[in-house]
């Protein structure tokens, strides 16, 4: 059975918001990627959310709200959260915060943490559903649980099929990469997944050095950010990085000016110009139009790693780990 898919207009973000309201599984679209939103205070469909995606129940979920006021009740602020929060929000930022003692957040959605993931998304269709909601609304991206991100509605249909009730189909994610993933639980702030902000944006705004959390390789016992398992994102071909020549049935990844690497079965390029941005947007829509039988592997030109290329390497390296 297919999904039920509807574009966003007043009906759909209304019929949205009562589906949630009734503890139903809605997928929407942000900046960044689509998440698969239910109400955050209500156990059974946050439970809903772990067994639609078959994601492992220790790894906890993002909080989604419209305003930085409906974290009153949910977080205890600090003055870095504050200053984050008025510089970036609404945006690709998800900062980790104390959870208040009588939050009424589901405590599935965080994992038994005593601490929150919250982040107000600035996509205007998943503004509209967070204000006609109401409630804080759990969302991870909306895919089954370690492939690839979805950052269009027939992603997420392809992914999840009728394990939601109702797609709000919203165009593509313009971001392309999740959220920056910013811990400021615990006296030293660092970044645990880098994404839609940069460390250098952050580090700008906060006028100190913001370390970037390096994840165990293969170790899965509580790594700090549960979600920073080393193989993530996983297309179903073996993906090799910085590819310097290409193999007859393999399909080439390539970024910027690549005429002079030749061969190769199929290839698609991230930014023909180079541009970081352009090539986060496309990163997950090429990876899975490449991620086919009919090659042997997909071989990734190098990245820099910079800006928003740090974000776009660790997403690939994730995919290389089999
Ligand atoms: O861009 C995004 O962030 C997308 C859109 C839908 O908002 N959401 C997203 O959610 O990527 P998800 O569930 O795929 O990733 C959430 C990340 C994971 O790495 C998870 O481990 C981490 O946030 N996380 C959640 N709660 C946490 C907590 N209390 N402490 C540390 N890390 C946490
Ligand atoms: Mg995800």
């Amino acid at each position: 059975m297919n999904p039920l898919v509807l574009p966003v207009d007043e009906n759909s973000i209304a019929r949205a918001a009562a589906l949630l309201r009734e503890g139903k599984l809605v997928a929407f679209p942000t900046e960044t990627v689509y998440g698969l939103g239910a109400d955050a205070t209500n156990g059974p469909a946050v439970a809903a959310i772990y067994a639609a995606k078959g994601r492992p129940s220790f790894n906890p979920l993002i909080i989604h709200v419209a305003e930085p006021r409906a974290l009153d009740n949910l977080i205890e602020w600090n003055d870095t959260a504050r200053l984050l929060a008025s510089s970036l929000w609404p945006g690709p930022l998800t900062l980790i915060l104390p959870r208040k003692n009588d939050s009424p957040i589901s405590l599935l959605a965080s994992a038994g943490l005593d601490t929150l993931a919250v982040r107000i998304p600035s996509h205007p269709a998943a503004q509209k559903l967070l204000r006609a909601v109401n409630l804080p609304i759990a969302a991870p991206s909306a895919n089954a649980s370690g492939k690839l991100s979805p950052t269009t509605p027939i992603h997420v249909a392809e992914s999840l099929g009728n394990k939601v009730d109702l797609i709000l189909a919203g165009g593509r994610s313009q971001i392309g990469v999740e959220s920056t993933v910013v811990n400021l639980a615990s006296p030293q702030p660092s970044i645990l997944r880098p994404g839609g902000v940069t460390q250098e944006q952050l580090e700008m705004i906060l006028g100190y050095k913001l370390p970037l959390y390096d994840a165990p390789a293969e170790s899965t016992d509580a790594p700090p950010s549960p979600g920073m398992l080393a193989s993530h994102y996983a297309p179903h071909l073996p993906v090799r990085l910085n590819a310097e020549n290409i193999g007859d049935r393999e399909a080439y990844l390539a970024f910027g000016p690549d005429s002079f690497v030749k061969g190769g079965a199929a290839r698609l390029n991230l930014s023909p110009q180079g541009d970081l941005s352009e090539a986060a947007a496309n990163l997950f829509a090429m990876l899975r139009e490449l991620d086919k039988p009919i090659y042997s592997g997909i071989a990734v030109a190098p990245i820099p790693n910079t800006g928003l290329g740090v974000a776009i390497n660790d997403r690939l390296s994730r995919a290389a780990v089999r």
